[in-house]
């Protein structure tokens, strides 16, 4: 059994930076392929920027920090994550998309290395099957931002080998991260849960219940959260909450997780929360207000 030294992630975006942040930090040689140098470039900026913040805070080394930054190579090449011991994919939520990058990938990795998906929504067992892979396949699914949140939902589908498993949950913690066991099913446990609860504040905003900036500051107040539903739905992303909410939709046939119509014209407007500037917020003045 080949022992985790390498990491290769694919998507350079929020979370798969946030990944190679991480497992570089952790002391993981990581490879981070995207498909332009546009992309890789912001997601090197994103993890300088982390990367500073910790620093400025005290709870890393300068050089710490510079020995991370020198274990990330960030490439074009899908060559240069064949020679990774796994493979997490964090590219968009298209099935086809990824699909096709393991089958690409899967002939040139060596036979022990590990597929992994960040996915957030789809089967574990659909990307396993088409991976040519299917019992060194899981699901490792983190929380933005990553350097922050510290847990991992570790997926095992009906193919999954129990080496396969155990592997990918020792990495996990070996990444300082909290990880929890979870069956393979759309929208594991986080999702499951939190998309109807986001989904629902969207529904009350629709129904007059409250303002945006009362229905976030009751979620706060009153459940102690650290941000309101439409914080949090601006800082994940309106677009994605849309793709999610859509892809457990067709999984479970409930009307809870269908995007309601508010959501997805805000979406059609390309109102699509912080990383357009706008959502259910306003982030082109400090500190954002309610564009709602
Ligand atoms: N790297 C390093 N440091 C960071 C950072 C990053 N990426 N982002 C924020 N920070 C630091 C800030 O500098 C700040 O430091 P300070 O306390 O010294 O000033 C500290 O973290 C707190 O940041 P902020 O003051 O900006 O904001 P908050 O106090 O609200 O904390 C938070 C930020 C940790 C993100 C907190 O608000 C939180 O936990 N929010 C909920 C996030 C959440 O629910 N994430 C899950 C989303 S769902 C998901 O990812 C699943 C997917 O499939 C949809």
């Amino acid at each position: 059994m080949i022992h985790i030294q390498r990491v290769g992630v694919l998507g350079a975006g929020l979370m798969g930076s946030g990944i190679a942040q991480v497992a570089a930090s952790c002391g993981f040689d990581t490879v981070v392929r995207d498909v332009s140098d546009g992309a890789l470039t912001r997601g090197r900026a994103a993890v300088e920027r982390s990367l500073a913040k910790f620093v400025e805070k005290g709870q890393l080394l300068p050089d710490a920090r510079d020995a991370a930054l020198r274990r990330l190579l960030w490439t074009t090449d899908l060559g240069a994550v064949a020679t990774t011991d796994i493979v997490i994919e964090a590219v968009t939520e298209e099935l086809a998309l990824k699909t096709a990058l393991y089958r690409e990938l899967h002939p040139q990795c060596a036979e022990g290395a590990i597929f992994a998906s960040n996915t957030s929504s789809l089967g574990i067992v659909t990307l396993a099957a088409a991976s040519g892979r299917p019992d060194r396949f899981v699901g490792l699914h983190f929380f933005n931002p990553v350097p922050l949140m510290p847990l991992v939902e570790v997926v095992r589908a009906v193919t999954t080998s129990e080496a396969t498993f155990t592997r990918a949950l020792s990495f996990a913690r070996s990444l300082g991260k909290d990880a929890v066991a979870v069956r393979d099913g759309s929208g594991f446990i986080v999702n499951r849960l939190l998309v109807p609860y986001l989904l629902d504040a969207v529904r009350a905003l629709e129904q007059g219940v409250g303002t945006v900036a009362d229905i976030d500051r009751a979620m706060m107040l009153g459940c102690g959260y650290p941000m309101g539903p439409f914080t949090l739905l601006d800082f994940v992303g309106l677009d994605t909450t849309v793709r999610i909410g859509e892809i457990m939709f067709d999984e479970f046939r409930e009307p809870r997780f269908a995007p309601p119509a508010l959501l997805r014209q805000m979406v059609a407007a390309g109102w699509l929360g912080r990383k357009s500037g706008r959502g259910f917020y306003d982030y082109s003045v400090t500190p954002p207000m309610v564009a709602l």
